[in-house]
């Protein structure tokens, strides 16, 4: 595997064993941070063109605790702003020789374009509507700490599906185990022809359809800044599609309540729920250093 772009392409013996060897990097909380000597002498650079908190410093801190070094550059703070090309971009940071490229970009397709122009691991974080390969696999790490098995799980995904790489990878490697995915958002951010995406996959308006029965409620953001026109009216999307606790009785009484983040509290969930029992929201950023620690390791060794 010489990079990472998508979900769609890797086999499930790929997504497994990048799941356990996760497994070996999660740390407790109340232990020392662990370092390794692993990428010691390798140089990743995190290419971010869109805004980021999450993905990007657990990113860096992946890299650091693996004992590589790694540089951040933000499009804000770069010859971007200046008007640089995408192709003169990449030529540059190739001249400095990173041993990996780590990549966010609006446009869907960028860090293809990417692979095809430089010789070295492009690990593709989040490009466009597109995918957003390493949510997927903290996700997946994450329900599996509370699950035996991703097989037969009921996961509602809800929200702008529409604009989503999140909902889009994370449908790819749920169909892929075979959990049944059900798709839930208001009618203008839930293309019929997601159902076609990948096995088991289906789709509903209704939330609480969606949610009965649930294993999983994964919630996402309503993406505004993917959207040109305004798809529903702002003041009813809470009373549609905004989780709250009355929801939660109509799913397993083990469900696990995921958003990927940033979270707008009041607005696709409500603080009741985003602090309950029943959140694991701060497992899946903790998560989300040590499943890319064990991608970095792949793509880099
Ligand atoms: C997501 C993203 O950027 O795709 N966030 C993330 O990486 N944790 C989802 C979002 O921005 O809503």
């Amino acid at each position: 595997m010489a990079g990472l772009l998508g979900i769609e392409d890797l086999s499930r013996d790929e997504i497994r064993s990048i799941l356990d060897r996760a497994r070996d990097f999660q740390q407790t909380p109340s232990q020392p941070v662990r370092k390794y000597e692993l990428l010691r002498g390798k140089m990743i650079v995190n290419l971010f063109f869109e805004s980021s908190t999450r993905t990007r410093t657990s990113f860096e801190i992946a890299a650091k605790r693996l004992g590589a070094d790694a540089v951040s550059i933000t499009a804000s703070g770069s010859s971007v702003s200046k008007g640089e090309s995408l192709v003169d971009t990449l030529n540059t940071l190739g001249a400095m020789r990173p041993n990996g490229i780590v990549m966010r970009h609006a446009a869907s397709g960028a860090p293809h374009f990417l692979a095809r122009h430089l010789a070295i691991p492009i690990i593709n974080a989040g490009d466009g509507t597109h995918e957003h390969p390493t949510q997927a696999l903290l996700d997946a790490r994450t329900i599996l700490d509370h699950r035996e098995s991703l097989e037969g799980l009921r996961v509602a995904i809800i929200g702008d599906i529409a604009h989503s790489r999140v909902a889009r990878s994370n449908m790819y490697l749920l169909s892929k185990f075979g959990a049944q995915v059900v798709l839930c958002g208001p009618p203008t951010l839930l293309p019929a022809e997601f159902a076609q995406l990948a096995r088991g996959v289906t789709l509903t308006w209704d939330m609480h359809e969606a949610i009965e029965g649930a294993d999983v409620i994964m919630m996402l953001r309503v993406q505004l800044e993917r959207q040109n026109e305004t798809p529903f009216p702002a003041s009813e999307y809470f009373s549609f599609y905004g989780l709250r606790l009355e929801h939660i009785s109509l799913a397993k009484p083990d469900v696990l309540v995921m958003h990927p983040g940033p979270i707008n509290r009041g607005r696709e969930l409500s603080s009741e729920v985003a602090d309950s029992q029943r959140s694991v929201i701060l497992n899946q950023v903790e998560n989300g250093v040590a499943v890319r620690m064990a991608v970095l390791e792949r793509m880099l060794n």
